[in-house]
């Protein structure tokens, strides 16, 4: 019965694929349901029947995955426009989170306090280590992180971030907001322009899984974070239908101009905070690490690590305590809080 849902799922998205050069904007409209709907719960949308009625994810999904079926099933006998164009602009990950930023620029959501709060509620002693430190905020974006942990006594914290858009983005929030204790700076995080054992703190957190070398990456937060320093670390986890429906998403939503998608969703009034959609389906590189191969490497570099677990309905760890979770969210999300020995 359950490994069913994973047909299901799969007949959605091929569905979906041949109707691609015809149906786009209802296939947006449908995956963006279908996605939001992996959610247990959705803070942002008002709750119809169905979503009051279901308690589990794997009833959500189920009834969810049925109703998007159905929907491209009867929208397949609509009439169309011909495409005007048939070349496909690519868009790059830099380029892509730059016009995300820009959009959260304008509604002033640049800073993430409250996120951060949510990763350090049962871990207050990071927040005390953080205070009068240099901190390294690895793939910083729009500097949403770095200034909520300059907020928090950091006595510097440097962002690096290989995006001009979300840079020029964080330099200008800086600017209007008078804040000294932050600095960004262009550069990889595959090759990071500091020396070893240069920062008490790194921070990291949902970059490195999109580079294309994690290990790269996690060598590299390594190498500059000095011994008996802390950090942060946020990557993607490997396995089930969650992971496995980005995936396949990504694959029909990339047949679909980015800027299409982009309108349909702002012409839904999506709040600008809600990137997931665009940032998962336009991302060039999404990749996994399974939750006990990145432990081994923790222990590896002899970090001392603690999985964090948040109630945030938005985190997947917040329903672990579900039937099915392994088979729908697999690993779910790797949020950590490391110690270097
Ligand atoms: C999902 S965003 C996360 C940004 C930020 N950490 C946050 O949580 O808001 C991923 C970021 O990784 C950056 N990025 C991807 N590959 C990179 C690389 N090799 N070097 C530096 N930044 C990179 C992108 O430009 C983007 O800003």
């Amino acid at each position: 019965m359950t490994q069913k849902i994973f047909a299901k799922a799969n007949r959605l998205f091929s569905l979906a694929d041949k109707l691609v050069k015809t149906h786009q904007v209802q296939i947006i409209l449908a995956l963006h349901e279908y996605f939001r709907n992996l959610y247990l719960e959705d803070p942002f949308v008002k709750k119809n029947k169905l979503t009051k009625k279901t308690t589990t994810p794997f009833n959500k999904i189920n009834i969810t995955l049925d109703n998007c079926i159905r929907y491209l099933e009867t929208v397949k006998n609509f009439g169309y426009y011909p495409e005007k164009t048939k070349t496909k602009k690519h868009i790059l990950t830099k380029k892509l989170f730059g016009v995300l930023w820009k959009d959260r620029l304008k509604d002033n959501k640049i800073n993430s306090s409250k996120i951060l709060d949510e990763f350090y509620k049962n871990n207050k002693s990071h927040l005390i280590f953080i205070k009068n430190k240099k901190v390294l905020d690895m793939g910083c974006g729009s500097g949403r992180f770095s200034f909520a942990l300059a907020k928090k006594g950091a006595k510097k914290v440097i962002g690096v971030d290989l995006g001009d858009d979300g840079l020029k983005v964080a330099k200008k929030y800086k600017k209007l907001k008078g804040i000294k204790n932050v600095e960004f700076r262009k550069s990889s995080v595959l090759k990071l322009p500091f020396k070893n054992s240069s920062f008490d703190y790194v921070f990291c957190k949902g970059v490195l899984h999109h580079t294309g070398n994690l290990k790269k990456g996690l060598n590299e937060f390594n190498r500059v974070l000095k011994k008996g320093g802390k950090g942060f670390i946020y990557l993607y986890g490997s396995g089930g239908l969650y992971w496995y429906s980005r995936k396949k998403m990504r694959g029909i939503m990339k047949k679909i101009e980015f800027n299409l998608s982009k309108n349909i969703l702002d012409f839904i009034n999506i709040p600008s905070r809600r990137t997931i959609f665009l940032d998962s389906w336009y991302v060039e590189i999404e990749d996994h690490v399974s939750k006990i191969s990145l432990e081994k490497w923790f222990e590896k570099k002899n970090f001392l690590f603690k999985k964090i677990k948040t109630n945030k309905n938005t985190h997947l760890e917040s329903y672990e305590k579900f039937k099915h979770f392994k088979l729908l969210y697999g690993n779910g999300e790797l949020r950590y809080l490391i110690e270097k020995l």
